[in-house]
């Protein structure tokens, strides 16, 4: 990745985003200075995707200890944050990381102690994915088509992350060892993160055609299309998988088409002490969302138009729910299993 393609890193005291409410029409940064800075980034979706408002919200814990760094500063830091999103369990399992790490230092130590833990969860994101990518690979490399279509949903690339992606790790890996992939790319209604991947597929040079979300199933009925990989944003303990809403259309509609469908997350993701799908927390967000859409007018300036009246009664959940038995295997960094097996991966690391 060249280096001004980066979703987060620390300069000086403050943590430097790329805000991606403005991608793909332009490119800016913003710091965050404060824990204020970084809830609201993570509410309003300047940063978004679950690995990286995990390190978001660690940074976030960083950035709020500047002014103490006593047990209370740091609870408060931590429900500030755990109250921006509800969906992506990257963000309590970092909350819970930093809290873990730093209670039980003394107060004097905490705050280079917690700058130094969001950096370890923030190279420790890229690494996994890194290997998500290699794994993936393995998986498009059996595919003897060429070159392999691959489908997939939102944004689940190296914006969603510190560096690689999930869902797209395995399209970079196969550009790096020169297996041609087309991706099929869904726009993703209301916010469009179909656009955040079209954008990044862009930057790499990856062949990939931008499609309605109502085409999904079409092409997949086609044979247009021969493996569907996305990310997720928590992962109970049975498989059972949250990630954007949508998704759930598309595992149902490559199991009735006989296409595989593949989760790629890292273990970050897996909710261990949530049994099913039903547990999972969906956020429901903003009907405005759903009621505007935002892009750029004749002149190329930022423009946002309301295609229904405020009037119009809307339901904006934000994440849906795949059963553990329309997805083929997880990609994790540890390897592809299937969804049941998820503790197989867990065992591996003791
Ligand atoms: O609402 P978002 O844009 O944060 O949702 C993102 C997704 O659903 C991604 O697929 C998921 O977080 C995995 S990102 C590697």
């Amino acid at each position: 990745m060249p280096d001004r393609l980066f979703t987060i890193r620390e300069e000086g005291d403050s943590v430097a985003i790329l805000d991606q409410t403005l991608l793909p029409h332009q490119h800016a940064t913003r710091h965050l200075n404060s824990l204020a800075d970084a809830a609201h980034a993570i509410r309003a979706m300047l940063v978004r995707g679950a690995p990286l408002i995990g390190v978001t919200a660690a940074y976030g814990v960083a950035l709020a200890l500047k002014d103490g760094a006593g047990n209370k500063a740091l609870q408060q830091a931590c429900d500030t944050l755990a109250a921006t999103r509800p969906t992506a369990v990257n963000l309590h399992w970092a909350l819970a990381r930093m809290r873990g790490h730093l209670l039980p230092l003394p107060v004097a130590q905490r705050r280079a102690a917690a700058w130094a833990e969001a950096r370890a969860i923030a190279a420790e994101d890229a690494a996994a994915n890194r290997q998500i990518g290699r794994h993936g690979l393995a998986l498009i490399e059996k595919i003897p088509r060429r070159p392999v279509n691959l489908m997939t949903h939102c944004n689940a690339g190296w914006l969603a992350t510190a560096a690689w992606g999930t869902a797209l790790a395995p399209a970079y890996a196969a550009r790096e060892a020169g297996l041609p992939v087309h991706v099929w790319v869904s726009e993703t209604r209301p916010r469009n993160q179909g656009l955040l991947t079209a954008w990044e597929l862009h930057e790499a040079g990856i062949p990939h055609t931008l499609i309605a979300d109502n085409a999904a199933g079409h092409l997949l009925r086609q044979g247009a299309v021969d493996l569907v990989i996305v990310g997720a944003d928590r992962i109970a303990a049975n498989g059972d998988t949250a990630n954007k809403v949508g998704t759930y259309l598309k595992a149902l509609a490559a199991a009735d088409s006989g296409v595989p469908f593949f989760v790629a997350a890292p273990l970050s993701s897996v909710d261990r002490d949530c049994p099913g799908g039903a547990h999972i927390p969906i956020e429901e967000r903003e009907g405005s969302e759903v009621r505007h859409v935002g892009g750029l007018d004749r002149r190329g300036v930022h423009a946002t138009v309301a295609i229904a009246p405020d009037t119009t009664a809307v339901a904006n959940p934000a994440f849906d729910i795949t059963p553990a038995r329309f997805i083929t295997g997880i990609v994790t960094e540890r390897g592809v299993c299937a969804p049941g097996e998820l503790h197989t991966l867990f065992e591996k690391a003791k």
